[in-house]
């Protein structure tokens, strides 16, 4: 390692510590809530040219097989807009193996044979990740040590890839390993029982079971958080000199109408400066306080002009900030306002209304990707 090298790492470490104080984790899932049907005038300025073709890099959506299906308004956008796809739940190990060595992918194969169908890029979401409800009952009653939890691990990545190796192009390897302080989540069965090397095992696995495939570390927070972002560039950083093949960064960017260009340009800044590549990977935009959330807010024009103002400064950013070579592409967390996870009170997160309309959000975007 670099004198320099070792500057900078001792330098973010110190920021790390010295970084901003906790945010309310907001990556639960919400139960539904009160819903609101009016919807602000769409776009004055409606524009032909669909995401996929104004943007000079993949723009996708987490979606859900049951809405690709049935849904054929749904569909037609993901279609229209998109040229990448994200399955919003079912890559997530509680949806694939319900028991050790078993697997159910039909659910997933949908999603996967979407994309085929349609010509779009397949982002896989996500192999090692610690929240309980993405965890199957098995693994979180499994009783072994450490080499064994190894081997469970190696196992379950190895499956999972051959099963889509060709298919899907791209993974989040490992998602949320960080506290909003830049310490390790400890709360994880695989920090607990691994310890903080099951990102390199996970990485190495990864690696092994599909060479082709694309792999990310996975986060979020990083806009409002100096001390994670800071600690994942470190991690990241480490990660290469110690031959660990890592090569994207995703920013999940579950941010707010409140959310600051400037924020939003540091954390895709720290991201670029790893040199891999930058996937904003869960794109949605809060019109409620997800801290202190209204019921009875209205979606009114001044809060979908907001909204509109703050989508456009993340696809400014992301232009402005990340090298086009790392722009690995930009992946909205669903499509419209009527199938968020953000329910458990009334938010309009999407850049299309619970009608199917683009709203002045779309329009924002365009305008930044410079399509009207
Ligand atoms: C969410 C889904 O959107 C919900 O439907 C599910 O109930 C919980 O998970 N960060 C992530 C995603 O990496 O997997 C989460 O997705 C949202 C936060």
């Amino acid at each position: 390692m670099t004198v320099k090298k070792i500057y900078a790492l001792a330098f973010c470490t110190l920021l790390m510590f010295c970084g901003c104080k906790a945010k309310e984790d907001n990556s639960g899932a919400r139960p539904k809530g009160p819903t609101d049907t009016e919807e602000p005038g769409a776009p004055e300025t409606p524009t032909d040219k669909p995401l996929k073709e104004a943007a000079t890099y993949p723009v996708g959506s987490a979606l859900t097989p049951g809405l690709l299906r049935n849904d054929q308004q749904y569909a037609d956008i993901v279609k229209r807009e998109m040229n990448s796809v994200t399955a919003e739940n079912e890559m997530k190990m509680v949806a694939l193996s319900s028991a050790r060595g078993t697997y159910t992918f039909d659910k997933a194969d949908e999603i996967v044979a979407f994309a085929a169908d349609n010509g779009m890029r397949v982002h896989g979401h996500v192999l090692v990740w610690y929240r309980e409800d993405a965890l199957p009952g098995w693994v979180k009653t499994f009783a072994g040590d450490r080499d064994a939890w190894i081997a469970m691990l190696e196992e379950y990545i190895r499956d999972v890839m051959t099963h889509f190796k060709g298919k899907v192009a791209s993974w989040d390897v490992v998602n949320e390993a960080f506290n909003d302080d830049g310490t390790w989540r400890t709360d994880c069965v695989w920090y607990q029982n691994i310890g903080q090397d099951y990102m390199d095992i996970a990485f190495a696995a990864a690696r092994s079971a599909d060479p082709e495939a694309i792999l990310f570390y996975n986060d979020y927070g990083t806009e409002y958080s100096e001390a994670k972002r800071n600690a994942i560039a470190v991690e990241i950083e480490a990660m290469k000199f110690r031959g660990v093949p890592v090569q994207g960064v995703g920013l999940q960017m579950h941010i707010s109408r409140h959310t600051t260009k400037n924020n939003l340009a540091a954390s895709l800044r720290a991201a670029a400066e790893t040199g891999l590549l930058v996937h904003v990977s869960e794109l949605d935009v809060a019109i409620n306080d997800i801290n202190n959330p209204d019921p009875n807010l209205a979606y009114t024009q001044t809060l979908a002009n907001e909204q509109k103002a703050a989508y456009k400064a993340l696809f400014e950013a992301y232009k402005e900030t990340v090298p086009a070579p790392q722009q690995f592409g930009v992946t909205f967390w669903g499509v419209d306002d009527n199938h968020s996870w953000l329910t458990n009170y009334p938010d309009w997160p999407l850049p299309f209304d619970r009608n199917y309309e683009p709203k002045p959000a779309y329009e924002g975007i365009q305008e930044a990707l410079g399509g009207i």
